[in-house]
């Protein structure tokens, strides 16, 4: 099973202050030395994490697979046109939502992705569909050309208790069957944390994970010791830098 990394929110700390740091293409690197098996990113209609130049300089310097998250508007489509990520997934979008809240609706757009997926795949972009554990979903799914799925692990990853952790558990197995029943592959994500996500590297069928939150919030807390540390160190022993 791969694992794909989320980067968004490295530009989330970025965009609270329009700093230069944190570095973008120097968190992929590090991502990508670490073992990452590709490198997702969401571009948000209202920018409010990853803006248009940072998928334009990562498409220039990753060495692993993009994938790039986005809605499905003209705007960009013609975008992931010009880009040609090796992914592309297509979500929902509220500007108001705090993060994508739901998996796609593709039972009611079915022809619009179906032309979607076109332009893309004509271009070498895999397409994946970010959609519910619903087998109305998936058997939609299946009528697009998207080759690929990821199913929303958001709802058993917000379960706030066993049985219903259990229950959303059992859902995506069975939805995941019925995706490789359909010739679908099969991808999973959202939520996912050091704590649930071993269930769910435990489905054979899943190809990649994708994760973004849980791993930035950690690598915060990995880090933040270093941190105080270099900064101390300037203080205690200062130079000028002019
Ligand atoms: N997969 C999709 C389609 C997403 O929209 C997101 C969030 O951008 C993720 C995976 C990663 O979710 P999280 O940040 O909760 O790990």
């Amino acid at each position: 099973m791969l694992l794909g990394v989320n980067i968004d929110h490295i530009a989330t700390l970025r965009q609270a202050r329009y700093t230069e740091y944190p570095n973008l293409e120097t968190a992929a690197r590090i991502v990508e030395n670490a073992g990452a098996d590709s490198i997702t990113i969401h571009l948000r209609e209202d920018r409010r994490h990853i803006q248009e130049i940072d998928v334009r300089n990562l498409k220039e310097i990753i060495k692993k697979p993009m994938n790039l998250e986005m809605a499905l508007t003209d705007d960009m489509l013609i975008f992931a046109e010009e880009i040609k990520p090796e992914f592309c997934c297509f979500v929902p979008e509220k500007r108001e939502e705090l993060t994508t809240e739901g998996g796609l609706d593709v039972v009611s757009q079915i022809s619009k992705i179906k032309e979607s997926c076109k332009r893309l795949t004509d271009l070498g972009t895999r397409v994946s569909l970010f959609i519910d554990a619903d087998e109305k979903q998936i058997n939609a799914a299946a009528e697009t050309l998207a080759p690929y799925i990821e199913i929303h692990t958001g709802h058993y990853a917000d379960a706030d208790n066993r049985k219903k952790a259990e229950k959303e558990l059992e859902n995506i197995k069975k939805s995941i069957r019925l995706a490789a029943s359909l010739d679908l592959k099969v991808n999973a994500g959202h939520g996912l944390n050091y704590e649930n996500t071993g269930n769910i590297a435990l489905i054979p069928e899943i190809l990649e994970l994708n994760i973004g939150h849980s791993i930035i919030s950690r690598a915060i807390f990995s880090g933040l010791s270093e941190a105080v540390k270099e900064m101390k160190a300037i203080i205690d022993n200062p130079k000028s830098s002019l």
